[in-house]
């Protein structure tokens, strides 16, 4: 389905859930998270549902996220679920990795088919820091462990901080240029726990690339399967890719082709646009498929034109980024 500005929106993404076994300082305050309770959040059968019918609007690509999206009992059934509505031809989750490794064989066998790390940093008490519980060796075996299933591509979201990783962007290019693996760099959004964020902390895409420059020739590459918004190179006679999510330098709104869900059923047309309808209510009221398609309809046709992240400021968004789910 193509909305008002001749985007195909093809491309749902659906929180799970608001829960997190980590606690990444940008994202998450270590204390004070309102959890959603169990009846509060969309059933399995639900977001089947949803999907078969977004499915029949033009949704091609689904991608789980959360928080982090493996915690929820019985992922692969949802997953299994998602695999047999045909139209469905890509299924992904976004993922801190904590809990991939033992899930990994399972959820291959359920039907996904790729997955992407949050990875930012490789040293391991600077891991430590950022996700305020997490193991660094949790996330490179579950890393690993996607290569040796061949979820391909494996991609890793990089988010930039000045101070913070800067000083590491080249060791994730060796990554990329040792292993088939796409490094995405995102610059610092002002979402999340905005005590966090600050604009000085903002590592522009064309700063990480001169970076990377100077060691390695960069050539815009092939497109990478679910590739979206991130532009990609790839580094001249390495394995993998490097590729720039810019939403703060640059609107790559024009080719944006997502709607995103909440795991309370909400539908959104844009991560930073405050507008959303209910789903849930809706579906829990009685609506017929066709009524649920309309809000499916509706949401694509109200998509904004592009995300206001540069003048309105974060905290005109009453939903964190684990709410929403990246
Ligand atoms: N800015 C940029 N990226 C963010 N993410 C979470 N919060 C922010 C932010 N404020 C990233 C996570 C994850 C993805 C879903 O979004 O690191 O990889
Ligand atoms: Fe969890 Fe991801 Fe937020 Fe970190 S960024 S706390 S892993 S949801």
């Amino acid at each position: 389905m193509f909305d008002t500005m001749g985007r195909n929106i093809n491309y749902l993404r659906i929180s799970i859930t608001d829960r997190c076994n980590l606690r990444c300082r940008y994202c998450m305050p270590l204390e004070g998270v309102e959890r959603l309770g169990h009846n509060r959040i969309l059933t399995f059968e639900e977001i089947a549902r949803l999907v078969s019918i977004a499915a029949r609007l033009g949704i091609r690509k689904v991608r789980l996220t959360g928080g982090e999206p493996l915690i929820r009992r019985n992922v692969c059934q949802l997953i299994s679920y998602i695999r047999a509505i045909p139209e469905i031809d890509d299924i992904a989750v976004t993922t801190n990795g904590s809990l991939f490794y033992d899930m990994a064989e399972e959820l291959r066998a359920a039907g996904l088919d790729r997955v992407n790390f949050s990875l930012d940093t490789m040293v391991a008490e600077k891991y430590h820091y950022i996700t305020r519980q997490g193991k660094l060796e949790d996330a490179m075996m579950a890393i690993n462990r996607a290569l040796e299933l061949k979820m391909d591509p494996v991609k890793i979201n990089t988010v930039m901080i000045k101070g913070f990783n800067d000083n590491e962007i080249m060791d994730f290019a060796d990554l990329a240029y040792n292993k088939p693996l796409h490094i995405r760099f995102i610059e610092f959004m002002p979402i999340g726990d905005l005590k966090f964020w600050n604009r000085g902390n903002i590592v522009n895409s064309s700063e990480a690339m001169s970076i990377i420059k100077k060691r390695y020739k960069l050539v815009e590459g092939r497109t990478i399967k679910g590739s979206g918004p991130a532009k990609y190179y790839e580094l001249e006679g390495g394995r993998g890719s490097v590729g720039f999510i810019s939403p703060m330098s640059n609107h790559f709104c024009g080719e944006c082709n997502r709607i995103r869900m909440t795991a309370e059923g909400k539908l959104r047309g844009c991560l930073y646009d405050k507008t959303e309808s209910d789903l849930m209510l809706a579906m829990r009221n009685g609506a017929s498929d066709e009524e649920l398609g309309r809000i499916f309809s509706s949401t694509i046709n109200n998509k904004p034109d592009k995300h206001y992240m540069n003048t309105g400021w974060g905290n005109e968004n009453h939903r964190k980024m684990y709410q929403i789910g990246g």
